[in-house]
């Protein structure tokens, strides 16, 4: 009997076993959505590690001689291979600009045109020279217009120091963040022209106090680190062929940096309309000419629409190059050559 009662109770606890694990592969399979998966990727990986470009001042003890040449050349340019350099073989920039004045935080600072990951974009066509150009090319680029001077030669060391300067600041950027430090953030293109009355409002409220009623910014105490507040227009500034000098590309960087210290790219104080009408008046003073711009852009199609300077391949006039209204002249050339323009 003892024995019956033995077994009976083994079978149940085998039973019951059966039975739980049954339930559990139930549920288990109720619940069981393959496309539910969480996805293995760099989205989920990434907040805990969020990568940060590198501090440039705290390393700059330890960075190799060649990225620090680099690192002072587009700091203290003007002193380094500017108008303040004593060899006048040397004086490449042709302003008292340093690059970083537009390039922020040593050039790390994303949507303002940051070189974090610069070097991995070149080569690349570029249709101001209709060719494929290379970073020395595009750094080039900036050196005679923004800069308003000459060409560095190819195997001069500064080009080759700034070259490298650019690629340390981009050892170890995740691909995934690549696009958050290119160009600018863009705005919405008011459908309007410039009101330059409204440029001005913005510009006395918001800029007079660094840059100055006059545009001509204040020099730094120590004159060979240039200037404290630059300069936004007349001889010391860029000249009429840079990208600033674009209505458009102007007010993307100033909303996305300026007023200095109030804004950046994900948290900017003025509105789109705002740095669009102070970008243009910024624009409407005298600036130094860039020579043969009329060779830019060979193939016309591709001028960016806030060229301010001709010939154009469409009759807008050089007014509305200028100051817009711009959506017309982009709506022009999507219907004529199906060509999507945003600058
Ligand atoms: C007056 C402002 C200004 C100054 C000063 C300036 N740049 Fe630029 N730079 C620009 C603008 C505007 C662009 C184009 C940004 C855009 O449209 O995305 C640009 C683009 C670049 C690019 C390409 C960036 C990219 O992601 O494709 C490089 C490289 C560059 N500049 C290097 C330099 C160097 C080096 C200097 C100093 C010798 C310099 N810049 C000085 C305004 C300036
Ligand atoms: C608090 C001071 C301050 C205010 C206010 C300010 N800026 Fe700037 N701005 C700067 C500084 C400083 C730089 C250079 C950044 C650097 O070198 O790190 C600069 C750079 C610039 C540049 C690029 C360099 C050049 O000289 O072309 C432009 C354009 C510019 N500012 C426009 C404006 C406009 C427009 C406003 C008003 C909406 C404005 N800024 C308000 C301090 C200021």
């Amino acid at each position: 009997m003892e024995e019956v009662q033995l077994l009976f109770r083994r079978l149940l606890v085998l039973f019951s076993s059966l039975f739980a694990l049954v339930v559990v592969l139930f549920i288990g399979m109720l619940y069981y959505n393959p496309d539910a998966a969480p996805p293995i990727n760099d989205t989920l990986i990434e907040p805990l590690t969020l990568w940060q470009p590198k501090n440039v001042l705290y390393e700059l003890s330890s960075m190799p001689p060649l990225v620090k040449q680099g690192y002072f050349l587009i700091t203290e340019t003007s002193n380094n291979m500017g108008p303040l350099v004593i060899d006048t073989n040397k004086q490449f920039t042709g302003n008292n600009l340093a690059c970083t004045n537009c390039h922020l935080k040593s050039g790390t600072q994303a949507g303002s045109a940051s070189w974090v990951g610069v070097t991995d974009r070149f080569p690349q066509f570029g249709g101001r020279s209709n060719t494929i150009g290379t970073i020395e090319d595009r750094i080039n680029g900036c050196i005679e217009r923004s800069m308003n001077g000459k060409k560095l030669p190819l195997e001069s060391k500064e080009l080759k120091a700034i070259v490298a300067y650019m690629e340390w600041l981009g050892e170890g950027l995740p691909a995934n963040r690549k696009k958050e430090f290119k160009g600018y953030a863009p705005i919405i293109i008011p459908n309007t022209a410039v009101n330059l009355e409204k440029g001005k409002v913005v510009y006395t409220k918001e800029c007079a106090l660094c840059h100055k009623e006059n545009g001509q910014g204040i020099h730094h105490a120590d004159a060979s680190k240039g200037y404290q507040y630059p300069p936004l227009w007349g001889a010391d500034s860029y000249n009429d062929g840079a990208g600033m000098n674009r209505v458009i590309t102007s007010a993307e960087f100033i909303k996305g940096n300026m007023p200095f210290g109030q804004a950046t790219w994900d948290n900017p104080k003025l509105t789109d309309e705002q740095a669009f009408n102070v970008a243009g008046y910024i624009n409407s003073f005298d600036r130094p000419r860039k020579k043969n711009t009329e060779n830019d852009y060979p193939d016309k199609k591709l001028k960016p629409v806030s060229t301010p300077y001709g010939p154009w391949v469409d009759d807008f006039s050089k007014e509305q190059h200028k100051y817009g209204p711009f959506l017309p002249i982009i709506a022009h050339y999507k219907e004529e050559y199906d060509i999507i323009k945003t600058k």
